[in-house]
């Protein structure tokens, strides 16, 4: 009997001690750790980094882009979370990528239909075989600096937008990466070669660039070059290349301050003021911009720019090669031929040609 009791005790006692070596030995996180750690805190965040509770509407502000305290020198590090970056993110890949996409794609299908259609533009009269200077080594070496640095800022331009989609599916990741990386340090530094580029253009040819009346006259025909036989008189420079001229100096200008601007990010910061500007006129725009807004807005305005610039650039090139006969030798070797010049720019030609005035009767 006595047997009996001791050995029904110890068969009743047996769980209750592994129950109590278990608690002791706080087993149970082997077999359920997230609900134990749970239970533990409540709910609450381990280690109290946060205070007790998680605030909900303190990170809502947060996440609102909430400006606090921080004892560092960078008192931009006190955003934590600036919201704004995905509206950014999103323009820049959606619209602008997109649109872009359509306005160059549309200016290279408008010049093959031109192309096809009106076909090279000839010099009607033939070549004379007689040449003239168009422009001095001094002014091809300025046509040429800008030219050459903005053909290879765009390439890189467009490798920053594009490159992702188109070339590196068939580059590979590591390649488009080191082509990137240097396409980066390219178009940073080229940027100054740009920059010189227009300030000698404009110098050089400001004075033949100024509007006048005759420019309407030249307009209202299309410059004559959508038929033939028409040859609108020009001076120099006609209204066309005019407005090629002040687009490469106010667009490029423009593209040059904010393209500084994203380099030397924090220092320039133009939109507040601009804003302000323009708010006199009632656009009612923000003008408490955080300076990582300036960034972005800048950006854009630098990408939306620079596809303008190409789509019109594109064009420019064109109407400088393939697409005018003679054209280019203005700006290969400087000389173009005299049937050539009478075409197209006559006044030139014949102010040109005329005799030097004694001083003191210059003319117009
Ligand atoms: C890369 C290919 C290019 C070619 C083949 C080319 C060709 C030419 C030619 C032949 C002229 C003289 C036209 C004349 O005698 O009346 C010219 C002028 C000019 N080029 Fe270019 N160009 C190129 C790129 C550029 C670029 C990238 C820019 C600026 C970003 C530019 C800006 C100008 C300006 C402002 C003028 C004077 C105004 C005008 O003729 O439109 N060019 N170019």
């Amino acid at each position: 009997m006595m047997f009996r009791i001791n050995y029904l005790g110890r068969i009743v006692a047996a769980p209750f001690l592994i129950v109590a070596l278990l608690w002791a030995a706080d087993v149970s996180t082997v077999f359920d750790p997230i609900g134990s750690a749970a239970a533990q805190t409540r709910g609450e965040v381990p280690g109290h980094s946060v205070g007790g509770s998680s605030d909900s509407d303190s990170w809502r502000q947060i996440r609102r882009g909430l400006k606090g305290q921080v004892s560092i020198p960078n008192k931009r590090a006190g955003v934590m979370i600036q919201s704004e970056g995905e509206s950014w993110r999103a323009i820049r890949n959606g619209p602008v990528s997109i649109y872009g996409v359509w306005l160059l794609g549309g200016v290279v299908v408008l010049l093959g239909l031109f192309f096809v259609l009106r076909g090279r533009i000839r010099i009607e009269s033939g070549f004379s075989g007689k040449l003239i200077e168009r422009f001095n080594s001094v002014e091809r070496f300025a046509h040429w600096l800008t030219a050459s640095s903005f053909v290879i800022l765009g390439l890189t331009g467009l490798n920053m937008l594009y490159g992702r989609y188109v070339i590196q599916p068939w580059l590979g990741r590591d390649a488009f990466s080191t082509l990137t990386e240097w396409g980066k340090y390219a178009h940073d530094f080229l940027g100054f070669a740009f920059m010189l580029g227009i300030v000698m253009i404009l110098v050089i040819w400001v004075r033949d660039n100024i509007p006048n009346r005759l420019d309407l006259d030249w307009l209202a025909k299309g410059g004559g070059l959508f038929g033939h036989g028409s040859h609108p008189p020009a001076h120099k420079f006609n209204a066309g290349q005019k407005i090629v001229f002040w687009l490469v100096i106010l667009a490029g200008g423009s593209l040059s301050y904010s393209g500084l601007a994203l380099i030397f990010p924090f220092t320039l910061e133009p939109w507040s003021g601009t804003f302000a500007a323009l708010n006199i006129f009632g656009f009612g725009l923000p003008t408490d911009l955080s300076p990582m807004q300036e960034i972005q807005l800048t950006q854009l305005w630098h990408s939306i720019l620079a596809l303008i610039m190409i789509a019109v650039i594109l064009a420019h090139v064109y109407i400088g090669s393939l697409g005018m006969e003679g054209a280019y030798d203005a700006m290969g070797s400087g000389y173009v031929d005299e049937n050539w010049a009478r075409e197209h720019h006559s006044l030139w030609v014949d102010q040109k040609s005329a005799p030097e005035k004694p001083p003191g009767q210059a003319g117009e």
